[in-house]
């Protein structure tokens, strides 16, 4: 009966959460709002916040979870992919951790936990199935095996989807995370007031940078017409740069499902938090006969519950790492 203590540091998020035998207890999120007047995350700021967040957001997990520390008999970190001096922060603390209570130390892939955020709830998927892995660094089409064997299908040769989101935010005056926004203005809007092009990439691979650029040009060209373009005609615009962004997505990941024959169908990470996405791959599902799965909110975007039930797992396969391992900026699944 394991109680593994997960951190999450990668990025912006500060997190710690506690599974008692694979059922999470705890998950307590520290939001950076510190970036925000940045318009996207400065990672110096970033490492200052984790420093200052980590050790309180860890006590509140443990609390919250009616535990005591002594109870824990491992800590999972994530070890990448993320910013160098964010993950320095949670990767020091769990070795600090470990070493002085004398537990194991697991380290933890961020792409695969957002993956592995599947079996924190029922129903779980069956081996092997697909999982498009959307946040704002990473587009992945991953062949799931098994909890830890994954093959990487497809990727964005440039921008990811959150950025794609992110950076179209920016563009109209949004202030960051522009995501979640545009979310809300699209719920609004129609998303066939204006059709933005579709890329044409070979394979299982995304693109999405072309986007960006025609969404610039198309807003720079719409506000020389109409000074107040954008007051105006926000939420269509939000709509149909969402309606896009998913119709990329879905059509990747229904070619996906074509070539692999497999008909279980997950979506992970920051953007499947997404309304659009994940109407359309409900929808999608029904036409296809697949098998949908969908994480809870909370559990979508960064969060150190997926952390510790990936730890949880490599817990049972006796996956421990010694007090050498270093934190990696890029780290494959
Ligand atoms: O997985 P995540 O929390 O962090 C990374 O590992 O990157 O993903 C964050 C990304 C951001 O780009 C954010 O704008 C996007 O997820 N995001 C959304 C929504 N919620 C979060 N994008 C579109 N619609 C949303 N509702
Ligand atoms: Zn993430």
């Amino acid at each position: 009966m394991p109680v593994i203590l997960g951190i999450e540091s990668s990025c912006d998020e500060t997190s710690a959460a506690i599974s008692v035998n694979g059922t999470i207890c705890s998950n307590i999120i520290a939001n950076q709002t510190v970036h925000e007047r940045f318009g996207g995350v400065v990672p110096e700021l970033a490492s200052r916040a984790h420093q200052q967040q980590i050790i309180p957001t860890v006590e509140q997990a443990i609390r919250d979870a009616k535990i005591h520390k002594n109870d824990i008999d491992a800590v999972a970190f994530t070890r990448g992919p993320g910013l160098l001096g964010s993950l320095l922060v949670g990767t020091s603390f769990a070795k600090a951790f470990a070493l002085a209570r004398n537990i194991p130390l697991i380290e933890v892939n961020h792409m695969q936990a957002h993956i592995l955020a599947h079996f924190i709830e029922e129903p779980v998927p069956e081996f092997p199935f697909l999982c498009l892995t959307v946040s704002g660094g990473h587009t992945q089409l991953v062949l799931v095996k098994n909890h830890f064997e994954m093959d990487l299908l497809g990727q964005t040769l440039d921008d990811a989807a959150g950025e794609a989101f992110d950076k179209t935010a920016k563009i109209l005056g949004l202030p960051y995370p522009g995501g979640p926004l545009i979310d809300l203005h699209a719920q609004q809007g129609n998303p066939n007031a204006f059709p933005f092009p579709e890329p044409q990439v070979p394979g299982l691979d995304f693109s999405f940078s072309g986007l960006k650029t025609a969404i610039l040009y198309f807003v720079q060209q719409k506000q020389k017409e109409q000074a107040d373009f954008l007051e105006t005609h926000l939420d269509d615009v939000c709509a149909s740069v969402q309606s896009r962004i998913v119709s990329i997505l879905l059509n990747k990941l229904q070619r996906a499902a074509f070539e692999t024959g497999v008909s279980h169908v997950a979506i992970a990470g920051g953007v499947s938090a997404n309304s659009g996405l994940r109407n359309g791959v409900v929808a999608l599902g029904k036409e296809r006969g697949w098998q949908v799965f969908i994480p809870r909110f909370e559990y979508c975007t960064d969060n150190a519950a997926m952390i510790a039930i990936a730890g949880h797992y490599k817990y049972l396969l006796h996956e421990f790492v010694g007090q050498d391992v270093a934190p990696l900026a890029r780290y494959t699944i």
